[in-house]
């Protein structure tokens, strides 16, 4: 949104062109996907951060928790309230756990905001779906058919008119960029589509848990939570929509022993002859004026590391002719594309930003 304003040079009164700061708030800044929203939106040339919260680090700012920020945030940390929240934004980023996340999404939308959701709450259609897999009663179930999935190639027009984006988990946004296109276009066999993927560290927050530790994480690697990972039911929502029928796959997580990324590998049957070249012109199409999918030329791989930082999903297929199999493959950073990077990129869509604003920077290297 535009605005006019008058500044004073050389004695006269000029009018120009300003820009209105639309004010936003996250819940959960302390954490990993918090922080990176906020270094994210101090940045972002049409939002001012006019609220931040923290349980634990209530007080300080939030300078003082990533020295990364300093100079940057000058935010100080405050405890959830949610009419204060809603008072200081209209619209707040909800970057808390499962459960803690949809009771703070309650009183926040009925004061009138609109949401921008990281967790897992809200992004099943159907309540129950999410309470076999989460194992706990969902208290809004009501907003669960209201929410868009924030996946913007997929729902970019219903998220511009969202009251509340759920932004998928990281694994099925590295699962899903790479297995949409194939599917819709019923070149793959839904009975047999199998996703193994590697996230790093950061992946599972910043809490402190043994399995996490650097003593545990380095030099190893590792499968975790095998054919029962809470983001498969999530991949086979969004992959039955496009299929028009159900569709299950098997997932097989892996811990990889850095801090931000996720490689995906998703294996799958073809229906009909297809060469790689053929797969990746498909891509190509599917993906047309996407700004953050970068199919890659044939014979190159995605690596986590040309996406760390950076908001883009790189893509590359292959094609094994002597099985009929392909093999898909994505690298996302999972705090970026799978997480706040995506978060502010529904933001740009629901507020009337270009899409692009704010996160338009190339990955970091090396
Ligand atoms: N990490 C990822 O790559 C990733 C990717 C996609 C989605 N997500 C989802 O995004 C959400 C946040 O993940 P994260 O990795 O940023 O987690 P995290 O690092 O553990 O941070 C959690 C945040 O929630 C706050 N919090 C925890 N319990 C709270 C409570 N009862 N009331 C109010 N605030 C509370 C914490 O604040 P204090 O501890 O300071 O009080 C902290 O700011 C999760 O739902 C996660 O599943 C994460």
């Amino acid at each position: 949104m535009t605005f006019f304003f008058f500044r004073e040079t050389g004695g006269r009164l000029r009018r120009e062109h300003g820009a209105m700061q639309r004010r936003v708030a996250i819940v959960g800044a302390s954490g990993y996907t918090g922080a990176e929203l906020v270094r994210l939106l101090v940045a972002h040339p049409g939002v001012a951060v006019t609220a931040v919260t923290s349980e634990q680090s209530a007080g300080q700012p939030i300078e003082t928790l990533f020295p990364s920020l300093a100079g940057h945030a000058p935010q100080v940390l405050q405890r959830l309230d949610p009419a204060a929240v809603a008072a200081a934004a209209e619209l707040v980023f909800l970057a808390l756990p499962h459960q803690t996340a949809m009771a703070a999404a309650v009183p926040i939308i009925e004061a009138g905001c609109r949401i921008v959701d990281l967790s897992a709450d809200f992004r099943f259609r159907d309540p129950r779906v999410y309470e076999s897999w989460y194992r706990t009663k969902h208290v809004a179930p009501a907003l669960c058919g209201e929410a868009v999935y924030g996946l913007p190639e997929v729902h970019r027009d219903a998220l511009k008119t969202a009251r509340l984006a759920a932004v998928p988990g990281c694994y099925p946004t590295g699962a899903l960029l790479g297995l949409l296109p194939l599917l819709r276009e019923g070149l793959v066999d839904p009975e047999q589509i199998v996703i193994n993927a590697a996230s790093g560290v950061s992946g599972a927050g910043r809490k402190v848990e043994v399995g996490y530790v650097f003593g545990e994480v380095n030099e190893n690697f590792k499968a975790y939570a095998v054919a029962g990972h809470r983001h498969t039911p999530e991949m086979e929502q969004e992959l039955s929509r496009v299929a028009g029928r159900e569709v299950r796959v098997t997932f097989i997580p892996h811990l990889a022993p850095m801090t931000r990324g996720i490689l995906s590998t998703c294996t799958v049957r073809l229906t009909r002859p297809a060469g790689t070249a053929d797969l990746l012109t498909l891509y190509r199409d599917a993906y047309k004026g996407e700004p953050f999918i970068r199919v890659l030329p044939e014979g190159r791989l995605p690596e986590t590391k040309a996406v760390w930082g950076s908001n883009y999903c790189d893509i590359a297929a292959q094609v094994d002719a002597r099985t009929g199999r392909a093999i898909l493959l994505t690298a996302i950073d999972n705090l970026m594309k799978g997480a706040s990077g995506q978060a502010i990129q529904c933001m740009n869509l629901m507020l009337g930003f270009e899409e692009t604003a704010g996160l338009r920077s190339a990955a970091l290297w090396p």
